[in-house]
Formats: C-alpha cells, sequence, structure tokens
C-alpha cells in the first residue's frame, strides 16, 4: 500500500468512527470492504500520531466453524444416517456395504452376522442436527465433534474515539532536514516515530554465479581428498602442451605434415609414424582442455630439482571448442580435472578415487565403460546415475596416461599418471534445475536468477 492510500484509508476509518460511539475492526473492514490486515496496518499508523486521539483495545474471541468434514456431513447428514440409508430393507452383505465407503468410517469390520439389515425403518439424525445450529453447541459437544466442528480465535482491534479524536491527521515529519535545523522548526513539528522493528532495505551487493558456487563446492572437495590446484591462468597454450604432449597427432585438417617426428627409443613406441612439424606444435591455440595444463605440471613435476615425488593435481577451469552450438553446447564451458602421479599405481586406483570423490558429491553409483582416447589406455567413460532424473548420465572421461606421453616427460618408469575430466556445466545444470545451456552462461542470463539461486550444498561425508 503506497503512504497516499494508507493516509486515505485512515482518513476514512477517522470518518466512520465520528458517528459511531465504537466498533470493531473485524467490522470496520466489512463494512468499508477493505482487507482486515489493511484497517489494522492503518489503525497503527494513527497510533503513531499519539496515543490521545483514537482509543484502541486488542480483543480476541472464539467463534465456532464447520471443518471440511462438518460442511460435508452438514450437507448430506452424519456418517452413521448414510450408512443406515444404504441399508435396504432386505439387508445387505456386510463386505457390499463395507465396500460403501462411508461405513468403513463407521462399522466394526468384524461385525457379525455377515447379512446387515434394519431394526428400525427410519433414524432421527442428531450429528446432523447439532451442525445446523452450531450457537447452540455445548463445551462438551464442541469435544466430541472435534472432527466436525473447529474454534479458532479470532483477534481484532476495538476502536473508539480517544480524549483528542479529530478526523484530520496532520502529516508527519519523517526526516530531520537542514532546513528544519536552520529555521528551527524541528522544535514545533510532530515527527513520525521510528520504527526499530523495520527490516532494513538489503544492500546491493555482488552475487555469485551457480558455476563459481558448484566450483568451490568441487574445490573443497578435492582439496580435502590431499589435491594441490594447478596453475590455469593462460587460456591460450601453443599446440604442443594441448596435443603433442598429449600424443595426439598432427593429421588434424588444422595442421600440416612435413617434418619427420624422432620418436625416442626408450619409449618402446613407434609413434604414429607420420611427419611431425615443430611449427604446428608451436601455434597457438585456446585451450580445448585443461588436460593442456596436466601435461606441462606433470612436466614440472617430472623436472623437479629433487627429484619426482608422488603428487596429486586439481583444476577447475575454462576451456573453449569451435563447435555447433545447441541446447547444452557452448563455445566455452569449464573442466574439472584431477591427476595422480604415484609408483605402480593402477586402474583399481583410478575407479576407487572417482567412487570417493562422487562418494563426497553425495552420488553413490558410478559405471565405467571402457573407450579409446589418444592420451590415455586403458581408458574409461564415466557414468552416474542420478535418482532425481531416473537414469544414467555420461559425465566424464579418465584413464591411466599412456607411456608414450609419460617417458618424454621425463617421469621415472614405474610411475603411472592416473587423469579425468569431468563437466562443471552438467552438474550445475542438474542441481539448479537448468535445462538450456544459454540461461546459465552468456547474454541471455536472468541476473535475478543469479541473485535468488540458493548456495550450493553438495553432500560432503
Ligand atoms: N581431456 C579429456 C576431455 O576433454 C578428459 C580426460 C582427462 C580424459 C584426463 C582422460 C584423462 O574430454
Amino acid at each position: 500500500m503506497s503512504s497516499s492510500e494508507t493516509s486515505e484509508l485512515t482518513e476514512r476509518i477517522l470518518k466512520y468512527l465520528e458517528g459511531v460511539e465504537q466498533v470493531d475492526s473485524l467490522r470496520l473492514a466489512e463494512e468499508l470492504g477493505i482487507e482486515h490486515q489493511l484497517i489494522v496496518g492503518a489503525v497503527k499508523s494513527i497510533q503513531a500520531h499519539g496515543e490521545r486521539l483514537l482509543h484502541v483495545e486488542p480483543v480476541t474471541r472464539k467463534s465456532l466453524e464447520l471443518t471440511e468434514e462438518g460442511q460435508e456431513v452438514a450437507q448430506n447428514g452424519s456418517h452413521e444416517a448414510n450408512v443406515f440409508a444404504s441399508v435396504p430393507e432386505e439387508g445387505i452383505k456386510r463386505t457390499d456395504l463395507l465396500a460403501s465407503g462411508g461405513a468403513s468410517v463407521c462399522l466394526d469390520r468384524s461385525v457379525e452376522p455377515p447379512l446387515v439389515r434394519r431394526k428400525v425403518s427410519a433414524i432421527r439424525d442428531p450429528v446432523l442436527d447439532h451442525l445446523l445450529q452450531l450457537s447452540e453447541l455445548s463445551a462438551s459437544d464442541v469435544v466430541e465433534f472435534k472432527r466436525l466442528v473447529q474454534e479458532p480465535t479470532i483477534e481484532s482491534l476495538l476502536l473508539s474515539k480517544g480524549p483528542e479524536f479529530g478526523t484530520a491527521l496532520a502529516k508527519l515529519a519523517t526526516d530531520l532536514t537542514m532546513d528544519m535545523l536552520t529555521s528551527g522548526e524541528w522544535e514545533e513539528l510532530p515527527f513520525k516515530p521510528y520504527n526499530f522493528d523495520a527490516l532494513g532495505a538489503v544492500p546491493a551487493r555482488g552475487h555469485l554465479h551457480p558455476l563459481l558456487k558448484m566450483r568451490s563446492e568441487f574445490r573443497q572437495i578435492f582439496l580435502e581428498m590431499g589435491f594441490a590446484e594447478m596453475a590455469t591462468n593462460n587460456y591460450v597454450e601453443p599446440s604442443f602442451w594441448n596435443f603433442d604432449s598429449l600424443f595426439q597427432p598432427q593429421q588434424h585438417p588444422a595442421r600440416d605434415a612435413h617434418d619427420t617426428f624422432y620418436v625416442k627409443q626408450s619409449t618402446g613406441s613407434r609413434g604414429y609414424g607420420y611427419n611431425w612439424q615443430l611449427i604446428e606444435a608451436e601455434k597457438n591455440l585456446l585451450r580445448t582442455h585443461t588436460t593442456a595444463v596436466s601435461a606441462r605440471t606433470l612436466y614440472q613435476l617430472a623436472t623437479r630439482p629433487n627429484g619426482f615425488k608422488p603428487a596429486k593435481f586439481f583444476t577447475i577451469d575454462k576451456v573453449f571448442r569451435n563447435e555447433a552450438l545447441d541446447a547444452t553446447h557452448l563455445a566455452e564451458f569449464h573442466q574439472v580435472e584431477g591427476v595422480i602421479a604415484n609408483v605402480d599405481f593402477t586402474l583399481g586406483d583410478l575407479i576407487g578415487t572417482l567412487q570417493e570423490l562422487f562418494r563426497k558429491l553425495g552420488i553413490e553409483e558410478l559405471q565405467f565403460k571402457p573407450t579409446y582416447s589418444p592420451y590415455t589406455e586403458p581408458s574409461m567413460e564415466i557414468y552416474c546415475y542420478h535418482s532425481g532424473l531416473a537414469e544414467w548420465l555420461e559425465v566424464g572421461n579418465s584413464g591411466i596416461f599412456r607411456p608414450e606421453l609419460v617417458l618424454p616427460m621425463g617421469l621415472p618408469p614405474g610411475v603411472n599418471v592416473l587423469a579425468w575430466g569431468l563437466s562443471l556445466e552438467r552438474p550445475t545444470m542438474i542441481k539448479y534445475g537448468i535445462n538450456n545451456i544459454s540461461d546459465l552462461v552468456g547474454p541471455r542470463v536472468d541476473l535475478k536468477m543469479v541473485e535468488d539461486g540458493p548456495i550450493c550444498r553438495l553432500d560432503h561425508n
């Protein structure tokens, strides 16, 4: 209600009171055709002008009314009377009578004999009589009929004129201005009392995007599991770290083949046997996966001055792909990547780690499907069961890095590197019930969605 609407209503209330001794606010609401809550609000604002204008006395009353079931009985008769009415003169089988619904409320299921007959030809229905005359119910009737009648407490205000009653309200000052101070007017002016119960205005502030909320949850879980965060502050990588270091061949439409790639014999691999070109590896690109970061980090791990030490790394950051856009794909998205380098680690360790990671995310059921990837062998797609959607969803890829990748880095023989990549958008869309990726990222994002989005809580345990 605007302040001019309130002052119009306070005026109507005072005008009404002018002509009567006293009036109950509920009655007044009816008379003026205004919601009771609004009347109560307007009375409060009249009271702000001082105690002596209006006398206001809170009153509580109880009044009887029918419950939903009571209304049904008042219309169709009591359940008992209805059972009686369903018994024909020749009698009815107990089971048939019970099947008629209402009877089960009144009849003991074990009633014998199996045939139910009328003993009298007609009955009175005292329950119905009582309900039709609510005002005559005694306190004990009210208790007895507690399913049929209820007695809510009704609160209202009894209004009457105070010793300084008047129909016009002076406008109360709300702000103390410099003019009031310099003119001395402030000494005379009636001020509106300060409302210490008013809710403060919510200050404008920044809000975290759902993807960032999801990212901090993932990050927390990785840190709990002892992973260190990799530096991912460069979107641009030379093709070398993005492809070549990961043993991805250069026979890609965007790459030319000229030079010969001399593979280190120590890997025992014959490589792809194609012409490898340095210039192709030097081309800059927007990284297509965070595995480029893993590759560079592994190289740093292998060339540490104090020698190799087992390590676990993660990163959650942006990657870019030049692909067709649709409801679930954009040209950029986030990957959640994990890498573990340790001596004699196996596929079992990879499965166990992924199970633990997902368990901390609140997902217990995982399935793995063998797949192909140029840099991992064996490789597994990761599927998780989403109980809300009741389906298996592909959530990422994983595997053990090939020796063709690990040995040229300089990692000691016997060290295995387990790795996986997940999407951040997918779990965020599921968690926040967003069906179209352009509602989550890009120019069509509703900032209100970002502002109102709940915090992200995954089941850490
Ligand atoms: N880089 C892969 C992708 O972009 C994910 C992956 C990471 C797979 C590490 C295996 C190991 O889908």
